[in-house]
C-alpha cells in the first residue's frame, strides 16, 4: 500500500497514528535543525517535520528533494505548535521516520499554487502541471459532480443514455464542419457532428422517446472565451411533447442542478421572455437580467429637431448608469473610445448629466433644450445624479451596442456577482433569419425546428415574422441551453427547405435520410441541448469555459502541449488519396 491516508485527511483526533502519506511536494523549507516539507494531493496538503528525532539517513534523503518531486512519507500524527487554520490538516503534522523519494522532478516552468506565476501561454504547454493546482481541480471535480447530478436526474426521468456517431455527413448547425478524410473511401470524407441533432429524431423515430447524451460536439469556428471547437452538450430529446412539457422537465433539471452543486433552490418560475421583449429592453437575445439598467427606445422623442445623428438614425435608445453623474471627462472619452471599438460598432456615444443640483449637462445641449433632456430622463427613469448613455444607428446593430455597453456598466458597477444567479428562458424566437451578403433566409435555430402553428401563413405572405417553438436557457447573460420543437410532417419540412432556398434536390441529398424516416411515423417530438462547459463555468461563477476542460485549445484552436494540429506524413496523405496545396513549411 502506498498510503494509508491522503495528504488532506488528517485531524487532530488522529494525533499519535502511524500513517503512510504520498504525493507531491509543494514546498521545502529548510530551516537548519528541522526541515518542514508541505506534500500535496488532490485532497490537500499536509506539512511533513524533519527534526533532531529523525533518522539521519532520512534526512540526508530529505535534503535532495525538491519542488514536484513524488515522495512516500512514514511517520506519527503530532499536534502542531503552531497551528495553519487556513488549511483543513493545520493543526497537525507528521514527524517522518522514513521518506522515500518516488520519483524526481525537474524544476517546474511555473509555481503549482493556487495563484500561479506562469502566463496563459506556458500554463497551456505544460496543461498537465497546470492541473495539478488546486483551483483546476476543484473546477474538474465540480464537473464531475454536476454530471453525476445530470445523470442521476435523467435516469430517474426515464431518459436513456445512448450514443450516436462521431463519423457522420455534414448536419447543418450554422457553423463550419471539421472533416475526416475516408482511407475505404478514397476522395471522401466524414463530418464530425455539430450535435447529434439528426441522430437524436432519428431515435424519436425510432420510438425511444426519452434520450439523452453527455455528448462532444465539434464545430469549426472562431472561439471566444465561452466557445471551444469541441465541446460537450448534454443533448436530450422527447417525444409526444409540445413546448412547455420540455421547459417543465428541463427547468426542473436546472433547479436539481442549482440546488444539488450550488445549494442554492429557486422556488419560483423561471420568466419567459419573448425573443422580441428580450432585444427591446436589451438588445441581446442572451439578456443578463442579474440587474437592471434596461434599454430605452427614446426614438420618438430624439428625431425630428435637427440633429443630424439622430434624425438619420433609424433608432436612438439609451440606458441609464445610476450615480454616475460624476463620471469625469476622461471616463467619458473612454467610454466612447469603448463604444467605437469595432467589435462594439457604434459610430460615437452621447451622454447626458443629471446632476444632484438639478441641472443637466450633455453633449447635445446645443439640440436639446434642458426641459427635453428631462423628459428623456423621465422616459428612462434616470434622476438627479444619473448619467444617461445614448446611442443611435441602425435597431438592431444599436440595441446589440447598446448591449455591450450595458454589461460593461453593469462591471464597472459591481452589479454582476458571479455568485448570483438569474436564470430565464427566451422564447418565440424568429423562425428565420434575413441574411443581407447571400440574400437568404437562414434558419435560425437550425431547419428542424417547427413554427408556431398560428404563424403558418405566414410563409407566404411575410416569413421574416414567424416565430418558431425554439427556447434557450440563459443564465447571467450567457446562452446555457437551447432547443425547440421539432417539424415532424415532411410537406411542411419541404416547405421550410424552399424557404431556405434549397431545391428538392438539394433537401433530398442533405436530408433525404431525415425526410425518409419521418415516412413511417415520426411522433411530435422535441428537445434541447445544454451546453456542459458553459454551464459548468456560469455555475462556478467563471467567464471563461477553459478552465472547466481538461485539455482545452486555445484561441487559435491549437492545443500547444501535444501541439496539434500538425501536418501529416506523404505516407499517410498517399493513404487518404489527399494532396496539400500549402506544405506545412510554408504557411
Ligand atoms: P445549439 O447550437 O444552440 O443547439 O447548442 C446548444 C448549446 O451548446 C453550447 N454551445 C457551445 N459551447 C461551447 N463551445 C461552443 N462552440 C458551443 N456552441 C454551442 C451552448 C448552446 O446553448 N442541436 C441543437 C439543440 C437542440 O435543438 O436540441 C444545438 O446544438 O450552450
Amino acid at each position: 500500500m502506498y498510503r494509508t491516508h491522503t495528504c488532506g485527511q488528517l485531524r487532530i483526533a488522529d494525533v499519535g497514528t502511524e500513517v503512510k502519506l504520498a504525493g507531491w511536494v509543494q514546498k521545502v523549507r529548510n530551516l537548519g535543525a528541522m526541515t518542514f516539507i508541505d506534500l500535496r494531493d488532490r485532497y490537500g496538503i499536509t506539512q511533513l517535520v524533519l527534526d533532531e528525532n529523525t533518522p539521519a539517513e532520512v534526512r540526508e534523503a530529505a535534503a535532495e528533494v525538491g519542488r514536484e518531486y513524488v515522495l512516500q512519507a512514514i511517520g506519527t500524527v503530532r499536534e502542531r505548535s503552531s497551528k495553519n487554520a487556513k488549511i483543513a490538516t493545520g493543526d497537525i503534522e507528521i514527524a517522518v521516520t522514513t521518506l522515500t523519494i518516488l520519483n524526481r522532478s525537474e524544476v517546474p516552468p511555473f509555481t503549482i499554487e493556487e495563484q500561479s506565476d506562469g502566463g496563459d501561454e506556458l500554463r497551456m504547454r505544460y496543461r498537465y502541471l497546470d492541473l495539478r493546482r488546486p483551483p483546476l481541480q476543484r473546477n474538474l471535480m465540480l464537473r464531475h459532480h454536476m454530471a453525476q447530478s445530470l445523470r442521476r436526474f435523467l435516469d430517474n426521468e426515464g431518459f436513456l443514455e445512448i450514443e450516436t456517431p462521431f463519423l457522420i455527413r455534414s448536419t447543418p448547425e450554422g457553423a463550419r464542419d471539421f472533416v475526416v478524410p475516408s482511407r475505404m473511401n478514397a476522395g471522401e470524407f466524414y463530418a464530425l457532428p455539430q450535435s447529434p441533432q439528426t441522430f437524436k429524431q432519428l431515435l424519436m423515430v425510432s420510438g425511444y422517446d426519452r434520450y439523452f447524451q453527455i455528448v462532444r460536439c465539434f464545430r469549426d469556428e472562431d472561439l471566444r472565451a465561452d466557445r471551444q471547437p469541441e465541446f460537450t452538450q448534454i443533448d436530450c430529446e422527447m417525444s409526444f411533447v409540445e413546448q412547455e412539457d420540455v421547459l417543465e422537465v428541463f427547468e426542473r433539471l436546472a433547479k436539481y442542478m442549482f440546488s444539488e452543486t450550488l445549494g442554492i433552490s429557486f422556488d419560483y418560475q423561471f420568466p419567459r421572455m419573448p425573443w422580441q421583449e428580450a432585444m427591446a429592453r436589451y438588445g441581446s437575445d442572451k439578456p443578463d437580467i442579474r440587474f437592471g439598467m434596461e434599454i430605452n427606445d427614446l426614438s420618438a422623442e430624439a428625431k425630428g429637431k435637427g440633429f443630424v445623428v439622430f434624425d438619420s438614425a433609424e433608432y436612438v435608445g439609451g440606458i441609464v448608469a445610476k450615480g454616475c453623474a460624476d463620471y469625469t471627462r476622461k471616463q467619458i472619452d473612454e467610454l466612447t473610445e469603448f463604444v467605437k471599438r469595432p467589435q462594439v460598432g457604434a459610430k460615437g456615444l452621447v451622454w447626458i448629466r443629471l446632476a444632484a443640483d438639478g441641472s443637466v449637462k450633455s453633449s447635445i445641449d446645443k439640440f436639446f433644450t434642458a426641459e427635453e433632456l428631462q423628459a428623456w430622463a423621465g422616459t428612462c427613469g434616470a434622476g438627479a445624479g444619473d448619467l444617461m448613455l445614448i446611442l443611435a444607428g441602425d435597431r438592431m446593430k444599436t440595441l446589440a451596442a447598446l448591449n455591450v455597453l450595458r454589461l460593461e456598466m453593469g462591471d464597472r458597477l459591481g452589479l454582476r456577482d458571479p455568485h448570483k444567479f438569474a436564470p430565464l428562458w427566451v422564447v418565440d424566437f424568429p423562425l428565420l433569419e434575413w441574411d443581407e451578403e447571400t440574400k437568404r433566409f437562414y434558419a435560425m435555430h437550425h431547419p428542424f425546428t417547427s413554427p408556431k402553428p398560428e404563424d403558418i401563413p405566414l410563409f407566404d405572405t411575410d416569413p421574416g415574422a414567424i416565430r418558431a417553438n425554439a427556447y434557450d436557457f440563459v443564465v447571467n447573460g450567457v446562452e446555457v441551453g437551447g432547443g425547440s420543437i421539432r417539424i415532424f410532417d415532411s410537406a411542411l419540412q419541404s416547405r421550410l427547405f424552399e424557404t431556405l432556398g434549397f431545391t428538392h434536390e438539394e433537401a433530398e441529398k442533405q436530408f433525404g435520410f431525415l425526410m425518409n424516416a419521418f415516412k413511417y411515423g415520426a411522433p411530435p417530438h422535441g428537445g434541447i441541448a445544454f451546453g456542459f462547459d458553459r454551464m459548468c463555468s456560469v455555475f462556478g461563477g467563471a467567464d471563461s469555459i477553459r478552465d472547466y476542460i481538461a485539455f482545452p485549445k486555445n484561441n487559435a484552436g491549437r492545443d500547444t502541449m501535444i501541439d496539434a494540429p500538425a501536418p501529416l506524413a506523404d505516407a499517410q496523405l498517399d493513404e487518404l488519396a489527399l494532396r496539400v496545396e500549402k506544405p506545412a513549411e510554408t504557411k
